[in-house]
């Protein structure tokens, strides 16, 4: 690697800078709003766990398996960098026992050792919920139903909602087995990769996308045929509490995703203007046995996951515009040195008033300021001259339309809010 490659950012990882950050402060913004709404509060967990949170006894697919970044700290500690959220809300979860229901939602970046592509990064950070402690199908629906009303707020349309049940852990083992028998006794001609699947997890074969494999796959038996009666009231329930919402949802009985831990429901967003390989914009399910598995007492949750650069990609796509409003005022120095720190006392006002300010600093000469103020985006810039000072006035121009006019000081205020609220 040359000298130069070394100081820019590693495969797959990214950074987000103005502008395009302030669609990013949006978007958390809309989620942080949402969550508040539906009881959420905002659970922050370490960036690195001990390895076994993500890699407990029966999880063994690939995010875990094979795509994890792992690591060992001076003290010989095995530490894994989070690869998603639940594992370690779930965690945190046992550790504090907090009283249940527990509802908390995060903003985070997660790791993955992944072929970086267009949508697929290396770290990819995710808004997401977790709701434990309630096994109750108005909660399944309650998730969903903030899902689908966060990607209104962004205006993020065109979301396809696939809806799948894994069943519960009593039917669950009987199913895979009639999976598996299926897969080895119609796909044994498919070769030794597929053969290889089938043995390690029946359950991944069904949302492969390699074309020979699709028909034997397609005549398999179906979860959702095997549900036991409890499981099939619940997904029932769920998709009437749906309906009820008008939240329209597809049947997707070989939706598979990509943890062992789901149980019951699980769902996906996808949105066509990711492109197939990377359609799905957020997804989740519930994962009843978690908790247990870290040794905690048995709790049921369920939450879901949804990729801030999806989000951005797919609005770009859709050419949808989350941007921020930009500033509102420019103040301009028309008087350097000699004006003091009325610039300075300025402009922390009008900040305090709720406007987003911005002005030119170090001096520079009257134009350059005036230039920065077109640059600027702001509609107004408030000038601070040498006569209106003494007249305890600004100039205020209106970038638009060029148009000035000489504010007092005392009514800066309400003149720049009321045109605030006109535009
Ligand atoms: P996941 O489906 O692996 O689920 O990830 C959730 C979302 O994160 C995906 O739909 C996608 O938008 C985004 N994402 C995942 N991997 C990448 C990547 N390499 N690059 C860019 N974006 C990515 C989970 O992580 C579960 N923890 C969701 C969940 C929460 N289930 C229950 N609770």
């Amino acid at each position: 690697m040359s000298r130069d490659d070394l100081f820019r950012a590693p495969k797959g990882v990214h950074d987000v800078l103005p502008p395009e950050s302030g669609r990013w402060a949006r978007i958390v913004a809309t989620f942080a709003e949402r969550a508040r709404r539906y009881g959420y509060g905002l659970a922050i967990t370490p960036m690195f766990e001990h390895l076994e949170v993500f890699q407990r006894v029966g999880e063994h697919t690939d995010v875990v398996s094979k795509e994890m970044y792992e690591l060992t700290d001076k003290g010989g500690r095995r530490l894994g960098l989070r690869p998603e959220g639940t594992a370690s809300v779930v965690r945190a979860y046992v550790q504090h026992r907090p009283t249940p229901p527990w509802k908390v939602w995060y903003v985070a970046p997660n790791f993955r050792y992944e072929r970086a592509q267009k949508g697929r990064y290396r770290q990819h950070w995710q808004l997401g919920i977790e709701a434990l402690g309630v096994d109750d199908p108005d909660v399944d629906v309650e998730v969903i139903a903030l899902l689908a009303g966060f990607y209104r707020d962004v205006g993020l349309t065109g979301t396809r909602l696939l809806l799948n049940s894994m069943g519960d852990a009593a039917t669950r083992p009987g199913y895979v087995a009639a999976l598996r028998t299926h897969f080895e006794t119609h796909g044994a001609a498919l070769g030794e990769e597929f053969l290889e699947r089938v043995a390690a997890n029946p359950l991944r074969v069904l949302d492969s996308k390699v074309e020979p494999w699709q028909d034997v796959i397609e005549s398999a038996p179906q979860l959702t045929d095997h549900l036991s009666d409890a499981a099939a009231t619940q997904f029932e329930a769920v998709q009437a509490g749906l309906r009820a919402l008008g939240i329209d949802f597809e049947l997707a009985p070989r939706l598979v995703r990509g943890f062992d831990y789901y149980t019951a429901t699980t769902f996906e967003f996808q949105s066509d203007a990711l492109g197939a390989a990377q359609s799905a914009v957020g997804g989740g399910g519930r994962y009843d046995g978690l908790a247990e598995e870290m040794g905690g007492p048995p709790t049921p949750g369920i939450g879901f996951g949804t990729g801030i650069e999806r989000i951005v990609l797919a609005l770009d796509a859709l050419a949808a515009d989350v941007t921020p409003p930009g500033i509102d005022v420019f103040v301009v120095d028309g008087v350097g040195p000699a004006g003091g720190t009325t610039v300075g006392t300025l402009t922390e006002a009008l900040r305090a008033e709720g406007l987003a300010v911005d002005r030119a600093y170090g001096g520079r000469s009257v134009k350059a300021q005036w230039r920065s103020a077109d640059r600027s985006g702001a509609r107004v810039a408030v000038m601070v001259g040498r006569d209106e000072l003494t007249r305890d006035a600004v100039a205020v121009k209106d970038l638009g339309s060029g148009e000035q006019v000489e504010v007092s000081r005392t009514g800066l205020v309400a003149w720049l809010l009321e045109r605030k609220e006109q535009a």
